[in-house]
């Protein structure tokens, strides 16, 4: 395929007219990259089996993984899924549009590569003018994995897609960063009370104000209701090392050993007394505000691979709110040969 073609559009006001060429690709079966208040998505037609297998193949995504198709509406919610609970339906009209993904049942007819062979259908309006105006022009649902090379931290920018799917996509939208910068929490409702698979950008306590109870589920449960969770994620080339929050002890003994055995390391912390420390370290420093270390998360890590570090070095942070969902991400990136460190 020949370079991806990207175009810009403003996030504010979106040109309706460069819109329509990318709902044409999408129409004539081909791949998109489109912008979300999360993260890129990869987008195609969720109804045209050929085009759903194109979005696994450009990804290099195990099949067992499924994919979350993105609407317009609510109203949009009735041509994917086939029944639709109470707890469902409120949480989708408090959250949507934004960052919470919806496991419903799935309606007959839907391309089993969407769902993975499941009985059920993730589904999500997102935050963004861009997509939402892409969503009308398009008429239906389009599937959006992250639009990275399968395994590696999602990408917040029209750049981190280039660089992971230029050549294997057809057109790209560029509308700069994301805002958020973790995806979707995915709540399963086909039960009751309904059950977390993925911790992201509604946090728990949010979803809680709405319907009071929500469960966590064990691993084997997990596995059976959502198997992609199986496989690696987030994880840059280097190794990713997690240390308590502002544990400057731990950090020292960290770099000590690590320059003792001659690694180049790099380093995510979040203020300026870690920073400070080893000269040799390249230094990401964000700012301590959870929203931006979560907005900011993936690109440090995919900067740090650019330097081609060999270990990464990451401060924890506290696990509430979206402090939840981006401990999720830590603890996944550092998740090596099948043991976590
Ligand atoms: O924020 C997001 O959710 C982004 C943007 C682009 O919308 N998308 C995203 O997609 O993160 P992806 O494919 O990287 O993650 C989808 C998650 C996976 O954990 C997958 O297992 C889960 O949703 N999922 C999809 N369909 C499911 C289903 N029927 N049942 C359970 N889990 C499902
Ligand atoms: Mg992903």
């Amino acid at each position: 395929m020949p370079a991806t073609k990207i175009i810009q559009l403003s996030t504010e006001y979106p040109d309706a007219y460069k819109v329509k060429e990318a709902a044409e690709v999408l129409r004539a079966g081909g791949l998109v990259a489109f912008p979300t208040e999360t993260v890129y998505g990869l987008g195609a037609d969720a109804l045209n089996a050929d085009a759903v297998q194109k979005v696994f193949k450009a990804k290099g995504r195990p099949s067992d993984n499924p994919l979350i198709v993105h609407i317009a509406s609510l109203e949009n919610i009735q041509q994917f899924a086939s029944s639709v609970s109470g707890k469902g339906m409120q949480l989708a009209r408090r959250f949507w549009p934004g960052p919470l993904t919806l496991v419903f049942y799935k309606k007959i007819g839907i391309p089993d590569g969407v769902t993975a062979g499941l009985k059920t259908i993730a589904l999500r309006v997102p935050d963004h003018a861009v997509t939402l105006e892409l969503l009308r022009q398009f008429g239906g649902g389009i599937v959006g994995p992250s639009a990275n090379i399968s395994g590696k931290p999602s990408p917040t920018s029209a750049e981190h897609v280039y660089n992971d799917l230029n050549g294997k996509i057809d057109l790209s939208i560029d509308a700069g960063p994301t805002k958020i910068g973790v995806e979707s929490t995915v709540l399963d409702v086909t039960v009751d009370p309904p059950i977390i698979l993925r911790i992201g950008g509604l946090s728990r306590e949010d979803i809680e104000k709405e319907i009071k109870e929500v469960h966590s589920t064990n691993k084997s449960d997990m596995l059976r209701r959502s198997p992609g969770t199986r496989h690696r994620h987030y994880a840059p080339r280097a190794r990713v090392i997690l240390f308590p929050p502002a544990d400057e002890e731990k950090y020292r003994e960290l770099i000590h050993q690590n320059i003792e055995q001659r690694k180049k390391i790099g380093s995510i912390t979040y203020s300026k007394v870690l920073a400070d420390i080893g000269q040799s370290v390249f230094h990401v420093v964000l700012e301590s505000s959870i929203e931006h270390i979560a907005g900011n998360l993936f690109r440090a890590l995919r900067e740090l691979d650019r330097h081609e570090v060999d270990i990464i070095l990451i401060e924890g942070v506290e696990e509430k709110g979206l402090g939840a969902a981006v401990m999720d991400r830590l603890r996944k990136a550092a998740f090596h040969d099948g043991r976590e460190i």
